[in-house]
């Protein structure tokens, strides 16, 4: 994939999938604005990818407020004269059951990934606007929020309304030749090195790059960042130009194509539905009722 003369932004990208993609984009020829909150690792990055021939700026901030997202644009036209790629990547976690979270608990996650894939898809595709020759916004979903998941209300509601936005974007954004996808990753990072049955093989793979084992490679599509860069290098390529609108899901050895919300089942009353009514349908629906959660994953007796 040949990325030469594009730019992109990647947010969130001093550690774990961010920095993956910005390596990854940089590799493929793209010149890049390494966005992070935390400005060390920002700096990092940027510096790193410039002394292995790359191209790449750092600029630190919390993505969020619309002055953010407005500074990162700016720094990809100053620094490269255009902006070609989005990558909203930056999150946190607040994890919390429902009784127990508070209302700070709540803001902080919707405001770095709601507000933050918000404002900065909303600077980006002004600019791409004005250029006239397309572009592609990538933003960043979780099963989580495709499926629902113990603890997480701000997240699996923050990640849901991001795909939301995604399918409304890519409509809007269509006739400028601007793509819109979200990208539902699974790696081992920080965000995920302390979940029980992951945590030994992330930790072996942290201290000596002990590779994960296949069952968590395959059948959970659980692997290390670099195995999601790929999918975010082909959505920024030419060979992607048509794809839009969907959800595509990365991790490990596994690449997915995620559905998105449709009524399974239908019924029709004449003059509408009554609470009686729909008592007596239901059982004709239920048999389409749908399942929530994500599987807990189950290692193999032979631990391979
Ligand atoms: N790791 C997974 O398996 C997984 C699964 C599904 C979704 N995701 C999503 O992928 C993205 C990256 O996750 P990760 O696992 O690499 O996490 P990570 O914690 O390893 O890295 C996240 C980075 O974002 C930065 N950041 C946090 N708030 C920020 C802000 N307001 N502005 C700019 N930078 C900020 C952090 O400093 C950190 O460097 C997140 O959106 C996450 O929700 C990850």
């Amino acid at each position: 994939m040949e990325l030469t003369g594009r730019a992109a932004i990647v947010t969130g990208a001093g550690r774990g999938l961010g920095r993956a993609y910005a390596e990854a984009l940089a590799a493929a020829g793209a010149a890049v604005v390494v966005n992070d909150a935390d400005a060390d690792v920002a700096r990092e990055v940027a510096e790193k990818i410039t002394a292995t021939g790359g191209t790449a700026v750092d600029e630190p901030g919390a993505v969020g407020p619309s002055e953010v997202a407005l500074r990162l644009v700016e720094r990809a036209v100053t620094a490269y004269g255009r902006l070609d790629v989005l990558v909203t990547n930056a999150g946190i976690l607040r994890d919390r059951i429902l009784w127990k979270m508070t209302d700070e608990e709540f803001d902080a996650v919707l405001d770095v990934h709601l507000r933050g894939t918000f404002t900065c898809v909303r600077a980006a595709v002004q600019r791409m606007r004005e250029q006239g020759d397309g572009g592609r916004v990538i933003a960043v979903g979780s099963p989580a929020g495709q499926r629902g998941n113990v603890g997480q209300t701000n997240y699996s509601a923050a990640k849901a309304a991001i795909v939301g936005m995604v399918r409304t974007w890519s409509m809007e954004c269509a006739r400028a030749g601007i793509t819109v996808n979200a990208v539902i990753p699974v790696a081992a990072t920080a965000m995920t090195a302390t979940i029980p049955a992951f945590q030994p093989y992330v930790s072996a793979w942290q201290a000596d790059g002990t590779p994960l084992p296949r069952w968590l490679r395959a059948a959970e599509g659980f692997g290390v960042p670099a195995d999601a860069a790929g999918l975010v290098v082909f959505l920024a390529s030419a060979r992607a130009a048509d794809v839009t609108g969907q959800a595509i899901g990365v991790g490990g050895d596994r690449l997915s194509l995620w559905c998105h919300p449709q009524e399974v089942a239908t019924a029709y009353s004449d003059g509408g539905w009554s609470a009686d009514g729909i008592a007596d349908a239901w059982p004709a629906l239920s048999r389409w009722a749908q399942s929530v959660g994500i599987p807990a994953p189950e290692a193999p007796a032979d631990g391979r």
